[in-house]
């Protein structure tokens, strides 16, 4: 079914990269096989061994329609050769198509979205739990792990680049992305953003930091214009960002649709030259997002290295030979920005691993794949509220079990991250449910106990089950899907389904398999919430297992959720309503006081805080110690289980200086370290951290430094943004360095 890009290779070079061996390099060998050269040597030898048509192949990708479209496009700008080639090359199904040089050994990218893993309606694959799931973990281990599973698959498919790593802040609750990226903090959701595509790239695989950037909702995605500060950028979305691509070191970034302060985020000198290549030094190379390109000239001088995702009745061919001919012929592209756009998708191949470790399709042990999304379920809900310890279910005799299709399956998202699961997608209402049932599981777990399903449709009939039984647990759905925003609002009966069911049985639990935060209007009338957020392929059987007690949970929330639609930074979305492509504008006045830092600033109590989550024992913190070290702070403390089983505690470590406003932050607090613990009941743990010094300082755009103002600072310690029992105070200096560090490369 699938061809891997690699079988024109002609040289003895070519031969050797065939047989799946690493190339051994010898005197006769051009110099970019020998994988003991630098990258950068490898991709600089192998542009100057390549023709202009050449170097246009590898700056110009095609969308997966191209499969079925590209005959359509005129043959001077993709030639009846180069079709074929895409068509008999391209990984059918698969989102994106590179060709390759196949005379130089230089493989074609078979490029694949996208972060919760392989998106090929053709192929099989293992779901992670959301990204947003993940992040609730606290633990990069856990993303880390996800990601080496699902580049796994990746590679055994076929693919050398995963289009994974979504990292957008969720600033605005609504996005109906948000279960694609890591959260509202820039210090969490760079970290486990990061260690995703860690993970991925251990394949020998190139992954996709995305969307580059400030592209924080979808409605008019293509056409809305953010307004945003330097400072207020630098210090979240472009923090994110910054932590993401040190941590994981990602081969490329994708540009994202929206304009930024009246610049395409693909054609945007400042965010691509001055903050991504220059500033934070970075090597690899930018791809649009698919069909994100707007010019030639100016996209390729503003930063654009590569036109991902052509397709090809709607799309200009900004980046096909013929436009790119013409613009380095008359000088508005110089030839050197064009070995540049080459030399850095050259430096990904050979840095990454595509070039030296061609992907071969291969068996898959789905049964083990499995087993890391449940872990990663296991280890990511969080349980939000747990009145009178309801939670574990014990000795419980009969129980409802009531709505959200959990007799079906568990909620996924919607758009490019939509994976074809292992045993089926389930379709209802034409959404993706994922073939691990919650009721299943839970009468899996508990044999003995009477466990009955109403789909919550009849209110009535739903009550009198819930009336009948020990407890009852109602599932809740959200759906989320690229391409639009969503109200914070449940669908349908959903909230009087909660009220009708808690009025019949006060034992009454709820599963909330959401994208994103949700209103809760029935908060007080329930005892215990689970926060499932879209829980993956096996996410029936994590929910059940905490449920029962089996896995003790220990996800925190990496979202606020608002108490009402009065606590969010700006009442509408921008251009709610208008159609597609309507020049839209939104003024981020909020700047980086983004989530828990916005609800900090205006005073607001949440419904439920970012970092918040309860666990089925304690934890208590002690012997917190601070002291500045040059720029950073060495943070050493102790968290210990004080109750009665084994769990997993999640230390977060926030800081405020004295005067935040004097001090030029954005809010009074900032998360700045964070670490989880496995621990014994009576056992303890010794943690020291280091504060990286830009959570502690301001971006000042006229020096382009970051600033850390002489003072006393608050290092604050607990288990979630609302809950921090221990703090001790700490003198920093004045320093002031620059934000340009380029050079660091991923
Ligand atoms: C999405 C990207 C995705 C690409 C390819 C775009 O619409 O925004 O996230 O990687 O499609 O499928």
């Amino acid at each position: 079914m699938f061809r891997v890009g690699l079988a024109l290779l002609a040289t003895a070079f070519a031969a050797s990269l065939a047989s799946g061996a690493q190339p051994s390099g010898s005197p006769a060998d051009p110099p970019w096989v020998d994988p003991n050269l630098s990258p950068e040597v490898r991709a600089q030898a192998a542009l100057g061994a390549m023709t202009l048509d050449e170097k246009l192949r590898l700056i110009f990708g095609y969308s997966d329609q191209a499969y079925t479209d590209l005959v359509k496009v005129p043959d001077d700008i993709v030639s009846p050769d180069l079709k074929a080639y895409v068509v008999s090359h391209q990984v059918k199904g698969s989102a994106g198509f590179v060709p390759g040089v196949p005379r130089l050994g230089i493989p074609d990218q078979t490029q694949t979205d996208a972060s919760i893993g392989v998106r090929n309606s053709f192929i099989p694959s293992t779901a992670l739990p959301s990204s947003l799931a993940t992040a609730a973990s606290f633990d990069p281990e856990v993303p880390r792990a996800g990601g080496t599973m699902i580049g796994g698959e990746a590679r055994a498919t076929g693919h050398n680049t995963m289009l994974s790593g979504g990292v957008n802040l969720a600033r605005e609750p609504r996005n109906g992305r948000n279960f694609e990226y890591t959260g509202e903090d820039p210090l969490l959701a760079g970290t486990m953003a990061g260690a995703l595509i860690d993970g991925i790239q251990s394949n020998h695989i190139i992954s996709t930091v995305k969307h580059y950037a400030v592209n924080d909702q979808e409605t008019l995605r293509t056409s809305l214009d953010v307004t945003i500060s330097a400072e207020a950028m630098r210090q979240s979305d472009l923090l994110a960002f910054e932590l993401a691509i040190e941590k994981g070191k990602p081969g490329s970034v994708m540009c994202s649709y929206n304009l930024i302060n009246g610049r395409w985020g693909c054609e945007n000198d400042y965010l691509l030259n001055k903050v991504l290549k220059h500033d934070w030094g970075y090597k690899g190379f930018v791809m649009s997002d698919w069909g994100a390109v707007h010019s030639t000239a100016d996209a390729a001088n503003d930063g654009l290295d590569q036109f991902t995702g052509f397709c090809c009745i709607t799309d200009k061919a900004w980046f096909g030979p013929p436009a790119m001919k013409a613009a380095l012929q008359s000088g508005a592209i110089p030839a050197k920005r064009l070995d540049d756009m080459v030399e850095r998708i050259l430096w990904a191949m050979f840095a990454k691993g595509p070039v030296d470790f061609p992907v071969k399709v291969a068996p898959i042990d789905y049964a083990a794949n499995a087993a890391v999304s449940q872990k990663a379920a296991e280890e990511s809900l969080v349980l939000l509220k747990n009145d009178g310890d309801l939670l574990p279910l014990r000795g419980v005799k009969s129980i409802a079990v009531i709505g959200g299709h959990a007799d079906k399956g568990v909620l996924a998202g919607a758009g490019s991250s939509d994976v074809t699961p292992v045993g089926g997608a389930v379709m209802i209402d034409n959404h993706t449910y994922l073939p691990s049932p919650p009721l299943d599981a839970l009468k899996r777990e508990l044999p003995k106990a009477r466990i009955v399903f109403d789909p919550g449709s009849n209110l009535t009939s739903a009550a009198a089950l819930a009336a009948k039984s020990d407890v009852a647990i109602v599932f809740l759905n959200q759906h989320l899907s690229e391409g639009s925003d969503h109200a914070l609002e449940l669908t349908g009966d959903q909230d009087a389904l909660v009220a009708a069911v808690a009025k019949a049985n006060p034992k009454a639990v709820i599963v909330a398999e959401t994208g994103g935060a949700i209103y809760m209007p029935w908060i007080n009338q329930v005892p215990a919430i689970l926060e499932a957020f879209y829980p993956g392929i096996r996410g029936g059987s994590a929910i059940a297992r905490i449920l029962t007690g089996k896995v003790n949970p220990s996800g925190h929330l990496p979202i606020s959720f608002p108490a009402s639609a009065t606590q969010l930074a700006r009442p509408d979305i921008a251009g709610l309503g208008e159609p597609d492509g309507t020049p839209a504008q939104v003024t981020y006045d909020e700047g980086a006081a983004i989530g828990y830092k916005w609800y900090d600033v205006k005073g607001y109590k949440p419904l439920f805080a970012f970092g918040h989550g309860l666990s089925y024992t304690n934890f208590a913190f002690s012997s917190l110690n601070a002291k500045p070290d040059g720029r950073s702070i060495q943070v050493s403390f102790a968290i210990r289980n004080v109750g009665k089983r084994q769990g997993k505690g999640v230390a977060q470590l926030y800081i405020s200086p004295t005067d935040w406003k004097k001090a030029g932050w954005e809010s009074p607090k900032r998360l700045c370290a964070f670490a989880k613990a496995d621990l014994k009941p009576n056992r303890s743990k010794a943690i020291e951290v280091t504060v990286d010094p830009r959570l502690l300082a301001t971006y000042e755009a006229a020096g382009n430094n970051w600033h850390i103002r002489a003072g006393e600072y608050r290092v604050m310690l607990g288990d979630a943004s609302d809950e921090l029992p221990q703090s001790v105070s700490v003198t920093l200096p004045e320093s002031i360095w620059s934000a340009a560090h380029g050079g660091m490369g991923p």
